[in-house]
């Protein structure tokens, strides 16, 4: 779309003097006068909703797809408890839209804490307070909810594209400890014949939990380690935390503090909280050159071979300050050999359950904001962000050609242009897979693509039926990672007693790549949505509240399973579609549904998705890694009423730059006087030689087999 275009549907107002966020990449946004569609009154910005109307976005937040119903405030906070009465996650994500029938979008851009009460206070009404009154806030127009999400990826620019190697299997946990315990892993899944392209390791890899240093005793042949592994098609993911060690000698603290690049507190001084490694400074992130000098560090792993990282605790998270500790320790002194009555007992104990990410920490931290000192409270949602974004630019620099992976827990808009994210420390709980399910399209309408949930959750020890069907799903979702807490059984899929049924979904996952590779390219490259809500494609009077079913891409429906004990669900169909059951990677069922409401069996052998009328599912041959795929042989699962039209992309996963012109082949299947007519029409850089199909034809519900050589 031309910036004309995109002129006449956003509405930028300004209220007050608002911080930089860089969140917006497009300048000269109309400026609008009197305010539309909202209305101001105070400082805060209210609209009546109208019944059943649903108010989508937000992104990482707990609760549905629909928001309405629920006060959610945008404060990236570190909390492990994903219940349904919190008010923030790990991230700030302040994009909703109002689907009326003539929808609109607003996207306030501020940086610090800011409320959404849906329909909380009073069940008709949105109301939207920032603490402060300097904030930019854009209303978008469009005619769908589509349109208005691509609009508002228009002027937050362009998602972040991972190696294709990272839509393989992942493993991880916290922590795999030292190189015997790694090559173990290996070989548990080498063994096993499961697919696995990374192996994570956690913040024990580090020398005292010190960021950009290897423990030498646990990993004395790091190096080789990461190069026997990568010839095997694994690589190794490394952790990188916030906060910086305080230890005289350690060469990151050393040129932070001369650099003078950490933040500071009110007085002056480095301000000083701990996390893991006990006392810490945090990078000043918020600064261009601290950032510059904290991204230049990735180097000295990317130099033994590492090809992505994930970035931790940047909410920031903040156990303790040494003042806040010093007077929990005075109380308790206060009270040694004393008869401790219930105020004071409760106010000891207080001071130590509450001891971590106070508020206070946050009032205390100031940044040099090129310039400008900014209190850290007020900008707080972009220090995850601007940690990511060290990262991402420093990658441009040192891998100007190729893709690294990254992906971050706290966010803010306009990180999704240097990497994803992973929603933190779920729980091995049915009801955090339903929340995976639901979160990921409101993290797609921000151009959070390559996202994903801790796959059969982080804390609490899974059961093997979850995994299974979390592993079912996260089939789907790019970032397919098992993660796991350090006090968790072991969450690997050989370490269950039905090994051969994890295995056969994640050999399906490894088999749909060159279908979900592409999907995710051309939503990258087209600002589209990879997950969408049924609602964004379909109107008619159930989509709305069909929350637990997924439009993956442009041709499928899913329809996970996520509670115990069962063997199948409900499923409702808003047009007709073909439902394919897999029995395992190579074997399926097809058969046609009508629109409508229906129980499909699916019990864990079972997997089913949905192809959407005149769409193709594509299907390639499992491998143990993606460096073995190939994606020159594919099978197309065509459902093909009338017309079927499928654009297949395809390019070497490695690339840095990026364009679908040159790489998509466009499948184009006619029925004509009951006859197929197969139009294919192959890019100059595609790979694409043999294509399988099975068509599927409404009339007859004949299902024939085509061998398509190109
Ligand atoms: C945080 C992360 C988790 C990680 C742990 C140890 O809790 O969210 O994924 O395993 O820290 O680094």
């Amino acid at each position: 779309m031309k910036h004309m275009e995109l002129d006449e549907k956003v509405i930028k107002y300004t209220y007050g003097q608002p911080i930089e966020t860089d969140a917006v990449v497009l300048g000269n946004i109309k400026v609008g006068e009197n305010l539309s569609y909202l209305a101001l009154e105070g400082k805060s910005f209210k609209y009546k909703l109208k019944k059943d109307i649903p108010v989508y976005g937000l992104g990482e937040s707990v609760r549905g797809i629909n928001k309405r119903g629920w006060i959610y405030e945008s404060f990236c906070s570190d909390d492990d408890m994903h219940t349904e009465t919190k008010r923030s996650l790990y991230a700030a994500h302040n994009f909703i839209i109002i689907a009326e029938e003539k929808p609109f979008g607003l996207f306030i851009d501020y940086p610090g804490r800011l409320t959404f009460d849906i329909g909380y206070s009073q069940l008709d009404e949105l109301v939207i307070i920032p603490e402060t009154m300097d904030l930019d806030l854009y209303i978008l127009e469009g005619d769908t909810l589509l349109d208005i999400v691509k609009t508002f990826r228009q002027l937050t620019g362009v998602s972040y594209i991972p190696p294709r190697w990272a839509f393989g299997y992942q493993q991880s946990r916290w922590s795999y400890k030292t190189n015997e315990e790694v090559r173990a892993v290996a070989k548990g899944f080498r063994d096993n014949g499961i697919p696995l392209d990374s192996i994570y390791l956690d913040i024990d890899y580090m020398e005292r939990l010190k960021d950009f240093t290897i423990d030498r005793e646990k990993f004395p042949d790091f190096e080789e380690l990461v190069a026997e592994l990568k010839r095997d098609g694994i690589r190794l993911i490394p952790i990188i935390d916030a906060g910086v060690k305080v230890e005289e000698g350690y060469n990151i603290y050393e040129e932070g503090v001369e650099g003078d690049f950490f933040v500071r507190d009110e007085k002056g001084n480095i301000f000083e909280g701990a996390v893991w490694p006990g006392k810490v400074h945090f990078p000043d992130f918020l600064n261009s050159k601290a950032r510059a000098w904290f991204g230049q560090h990735y180097a000295c792993l990317m130099d033994k071979g590492i090809d992505g990282f994930w970035n931790d605790m940047n909410e920031p998270a903040i156990f303790y300050t040494p003042r806040a500790m010093a007077q929990a320790m005075q109380k308790v002194e206060e009270s040694k050999d004393k008869n401790i009555d219930l105020g004071t007992f409760f106010g000891i104990k207080d001071s130590f359950s509450q001891i971590m990410n106070k508020e206070e920490y946050f009032k205390e931290m100031h940044h040099d904001m090129d310039g400008k000192c900014v209190r850290h409270y007020d900008v707080h949602n972009l220090y995850g962000y601007n940690m990511t974004r060290a990262a991402g630019e420093a990658f441009e620099k040192l891998r100007p050609s190729e893709r690294v992976l990254l992906f971050s827990r706290a966010s803010y808009v306009g990180m999704h242009r240097y990497g994803g994210i992973w929603t933190g420390d779920n729980r091995s709980w049915w009801s955090h897979l339903l929340l995976n399910i639901k979160m990921m399209p409101s993290l797609n309408m921000y151009g959070f693509l390559y996202s994903g949930a801790d796959v059969g959750g982080f804390s609490d020890n899974t059961t093997e039926d979850l995994l299974t069907r979390w592993i079912q799903f996260g089939i789907f979702m790019p970032l397919l990672r098992n993660h796991t807490a350090a006090w968790t059984r072991q969450q690997e899929p050989y370490a269950f007693e039905h090994t051969e049924r994890l295995k056969k979904w994640i050999k399906l996952r490894y088999a749909l790549i060159p279908h979900l590779y592409s999907e995710y390219m051309k939503a990258a490259l087209e600002d589209g949505m990879y997950f969408k809500p049924l609602a964004f494609e379909y109107e008619d009077e159930y989509v709305r509240e069909v929350e637990d079913q997924l439009l993956v891409g442009e041709s499928l429906m899913i329809a996970p399973v996520y509670e115990q004990n069962k063997t199948g669900r409900y499923v409702y169909l808003p047009e007709d579609m073909l439902l394919v059951t897999f029995e395992d990677e190579k074997t399926y069922t097809l058969t046609k549904m009508t629109k409508g409401h229906h129980y499909v069996a699916c019990d864990m052998d079972q997997l089913i998705l949905f192809v959407r009328p005149g769409r193709m599912l594509l299907l390639g041959a499992a491998a143990d890694s993606t460096k073995d795929l190939d994606m020159t042989s594919l099978t197309g699962i065509a459902y093909c009423k009338e017309v079927c039209h499928h654009t297949y992309y395809e390019d070497n996963g490695m690339d840095r730059q990026v364009h679908l012109e040159g790489h998509v082949t466009e499948v184009e299947i006619k029925k004509e006087n009951n006859h197929f007519n197969i139009k294919l029409k192959n890019a100059p850089c595609s790979v694409l030689e043999k294509l399988a199909l099975t068509l599927f034809d409404n009339e007859t519900e004949t299902i024939t087999g085509i061998q398509y050589d190109i």
